[in-house]
C-alpha cells in the first residue's frame, strides 16, 4: 500500500483518548482544540506512573530517583528526535510565554540602542510584547504588517522592512487567528542574510504536525505541549552555537551548563516525564498505520504527519467552504486548506450577529467553541474587529471527525 492510500484510522484515534469516553465530555465535539487539546492515555499513564513510584528528587542513586531522572532525560531527548533537534537544545518551561519572557530577556544583553527588531501584527501577544519590551534597551521596533485583502504575512513587505539593523525577527509560523502557514524556511533564509535572529512561533503548528526544525533553519522555536497531546508545559529550541553564549539566568554557580542555565528553574518533573507519553501514542500510530518500527522518529514523524494533515483537509474544507459562501459571514484567512498551507484553525465573524451570540449558541448545540480575541489582540485589532467580542474559533486538531463537521455545518445553519 502507498502512503497516499493509507488514511488515518479515527476510531484507532479516538480510541486512545480517553475524554472521549469519559461522562463529563462524551457527548461534546471539541473544537476548542488551539485552546489546549486532549490527552491520550499513554500521557496519563506516565503521569500516574511517576507520581506513584518516582515522586522524589531525580538524579540521585537510589532506584525510585534515578529511574525519576533518567526519564526525565528521556522526554527531552524523545522530544529533540521527534522535531529533529539536539537534546542539549530543547528547554522545557511552564509556557511558551514564560519561554518567550525569558528568552527575550536572555537576548537583551546583544541588543544596542539604534538596533532594530521585527514583530508582526498576525502574531499571539505571547511572541510580540517579550520583543516590544526590548525598547527598553534602546531597541527600534518595526512591524511587519498582514496584507488586509487576504490577511496574509507577505514576504515581500518583510523584505522591504529588514535590513543589517535589525537583530531579531519574531513571527508565527501559523496565526491563532488567521490559520495560515507562513513560510518559516524562506524567511529564515532572508534573516539569515542580514544576520538577524529568527524567533519561530510555532504553537498552532505543531499540533498538526512536529516540525522539522533543521529545515526550518529558525533560530529558536517554541510550541505549547498542552496544545499538543501533553500537560501543561511548553518547548522551546534554541540552535546550540546560540544557545551556550546566552547569559546564565539560574543559580551563578550553575554557569556553563546550557541550556539548563536559560531559565531561573526547572521544570515540572512529573509533567516532562508524562512527554514520554506524547511520544508513545504517536509510535503506537505509526505502528498502527504503517505496521513497522524500524523507521528512525523523524522519518515516523513526517508520514504520521501526512496522515494528519490529509485527514484535517477532509474535516476542515467542508467547513471553510461553507463559511466562505455564506453572504453574512467574514471568513479569516484562507477559504481553503491545500498542501497544508493552513491549519484547521478557523475564524469568522458573523455581520448580524456578535461572536459572542454565536459561540453562545455553538455550545447550546453541544459543540465546544469559544469566541475571543486569543490574546492575538493587534491581529482582530487590525483586521478591523472588536477585540473584545473577537472572532468564533472552531479549532480541529486529527481526532475530530467528519461527522463532527457535518454537526458544526448543521449547527450554523440553524444559527
Ligand atoms: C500562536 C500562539 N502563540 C503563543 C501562545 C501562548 O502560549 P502559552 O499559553 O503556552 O503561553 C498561544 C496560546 O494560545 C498561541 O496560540
Amino acid at each position: 500500500m502507498t502512503l497516499e492510500n493509507i488514511k488515518l484510522d479515527i476510531d484507532y484515534v479516538r480510541s486512545q483518548f480517553p475524554a472521549f469516553d469519559d461522562p463529563l465530555s462524551k457527548d461534546w465535539s471539541f473544537f476548542e482544540n488551539a485552546g489546549g487539546s486532549y490527552v491520550p492515555q499513554n500521557v496519563i499513564d506516565k503521569l500516574t506512573e511517576f507520581m506513584t513510584s518516582t515522586k522524589v528528587q531525580p538524579y540521585a542513586e537510589y532506584p525510585m530517583s534515578k529511574i525519576a531522572g533518567e526519564n526525565m532525560d528521556k522526554a527531552t531527548k524523545l522530544f529533540s528526535n521527534m522535531i529533529n533537534a539536539q537534546e542539549n537544545e530543547i528547554l522545557i518551561g511552564g509556557s511558551t510565554s514564560i519561554n518567550l519572557y525569558v528568552l527575550s530577556n536572555a537576548l537583551k544583553k546583544y541588543i544596542n540602542p539604534g538596533d532594530e527588531i521585527i514583530v508582526t501584527n498576525q502574531d499571539h501577544e505571547a511572541n510580540i510584547s517579550p520583543w516590544r519590551r526590548l525598547e527598553e534597551v534602546g531597541a527600534r521596533i518595526v512591524e511587519w504588517k498582514f496584507n488586509l485583502q487576504n490577511h496574509e504575512l507577505e514576504i515581500s513587505d518583510l523584505e522591504k522592512i529588514i535590513s543589517s539593523k535589525t537583530k531579531i525577527l519574531a513571527v508565527t509560523h501559523c496565526s491563532n487567528i488567521v490559520g495560515s502557514v507562513n513560510n518559516l524556511k524562506k524567511i529564515s533564509e532572508i534573516a539569515h542574510r542580514y544576520n538577524t535572529i529568527v524567533i519561530g512561533d510555532g504553537v498552532s503548528y505543531a499540533p498538526h504536525g512536529f516540525p522539522n526544525i533543521k529545515e526550518l533553519d529558525v533560530d529558536f522555536y517554541t510550541f505549547s505541549l498542552y496544545k499538543t497531546y501533553g500537560p501543561h508545559l511548553a518547548l522551546l529550541y534554541g540552535k546550540e552555537e546560540i544557545l551556550k553564549e546566552l547569559p546564565n539566568q539560574n543559580h551563578e554557580f550553575l554557569r556553563g551548563n546550557y541550556p539548563y542555565t536559560i531559565n531561573p528553574g526547572g521544570p515540572n518533573h512529573e509533567e516532562l516525564v508524562s512527554l514520554i507519553g506524547i511520544h508513545e501514542y504517536f509510535d503506537n500510530l505509526y505502528k498502527h498505520h504503517f505496521n513497522e518500527s524500524n523507521s528512525s522518529t523523524l522519518e515516523k514523524i513526517s508520514k504520521l504527519n501526512k496522515l494528519i494533515s490529509d485527514h484535517e483537509e477532509v474535516i476542515a474544507n467542508p467547513v471553510l467552504d461553507y463559511l466562505n459562501n455564506r453572504k453574512d459571514i467574514i471568513l479569516i484567512g484562507k477559504n481553503k486548506i491545500s498542501n497544508k498551507d493552513r491549519a484547521p484553525t478557523i475564524s469568522f465573524v458573523s455581520k448580524k450577529k456578535t461572536s459572542r451570540e454565536i459561540s453562545e449558541e455553538l455550545v447550546s448545540n453541544k459543540i465546544a467553541t469559544r469566541n475571543d480575541n486569543f490574546y492575538a489582540w493587534r491581529c482582530i485589532r487590525d483586521l478591523g474587529l472588536d477585540i473584545n467580542d473577537g472572532v468564533v474559533r472552531l479549532s480541529m486538531v486529527h481526532y475530530n471527525t467528519e461527522h463532527e463537521s457535518i454537526k458544526i455545518l448543521e449547527a450554523l445553519e440553524k444559527i
